[in-house]
């Protein structure tokens, strides 16, 4: 019997500078970047799919997407991504293509991309907005008979820090109301808070994934780097979709090496 086991892998928050030495909050990310992507096309099977949730670039530049689109090329994965509040929208979509796809449907399940980019407050925050909640109805109306995971850069529940609730999904309430009649979500991915969290929403799990760039510290007022060595480096999630609608996931971190 064929293995029905989804593998994907959730890499986030990339940061990448438009120039490529340039470093952000003093760290090397396209280094950073490199090594992940490099660990992972030797880890993990090639059927695996990537997923890259947002923050992708720092400033929006071109050459940054150019750059990053050339690595994603080699991996022998494929890939998709979704905005996140430092992402250029239009840049983004203009040099995707197959990365811009909004719905995946793998084996029974129904993986939905989410764009939490709208109404931007300037400071990080970010909605999704009634075109989006639409869509998401609409997409998840249309897979009734599939198991969903849904995602999206901005956390829809609190870390209980500050500066970062100040800055979650704006319009959350919406979202869990446009979810709530439905029974077939199997769970949720973010990325945006640079920190491990794994919640449940209704007996779905809801997680976020630590950055490749640089970790923030949990559970703080105003915006503190990690200083826990080992909650440092550059992390991953893997997710396993099983058949009947379970979810196996874990973060992974990589052990840089000096350039
Ligand atoms: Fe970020």
């Amino acid at each position: 019997m064929a293995n029905q086991t989804i593998r994907l892998v959730q890499v986030t928050d990339c940061h990448l500078q438009n120039d490529p030495t340039q470093l952000y909050r003093h760290h090397d990310v396209e280094s950073q970047l490199d090594q992940m992507l490099a660990h992972l096309s030797t880890e993990l099977p090639a059927e695996t799919l990537l997923l890259l949730t947002g923050d992708n670039v720092h400033h929006g530049g071109v050459d940054a997407y150019k750059r990053l689109v050339e690595k994603i090329d080699v991996v022998p994965f494929d890939a998709v991504w979704i905005p996140g509040n430092h992402d250029d929208l239009a840049i983004m979509r203009a040099c995707g293509g197959a990365l811009n796809r909004k719905v995946i449907l793998l084996k029974g399940w129904c993986l939905i991309l989410l764009d939490s980019t709208s109404e931007p407050d300037g400071k990080g925050s970010g909605s999704l907005g009634s075109k989006e909640l639409e869509f998401l109805q609409q997409a998840l109306q249309q897979n009734v008979d599939k198991h969903c995971l849904i995602v999206l850069h901005h956390n829809p529940l609190s870390v209980e820090s500050g500066w970062q609730d100040s800055i979650m999904l704006a319009d959350a309430e919406q979202f869990w109301q446009t979810l709530a009649p439905f029974d077939h979500i199997r769970g949720l991915i973010c990325g945006h808070v640079h920190q491990e969290w794994h919640w449940q929403w209704n007996g779905v799990d809801v997680m976020s994934c630590p950055s490749s760039s640089v970790q923030f510290k949990k559970r703080c007022d105003d915006m503190t780097l990690e200083d826990d060595p080992e909650l440092q480096a550059p992390a991953y999630r893997l997710l396993e979709l099983l058949e009947y609608g379970d979810i196996s996931s874990q973060v992974k971190r990589v052990n840089l090496v000096d350039n």
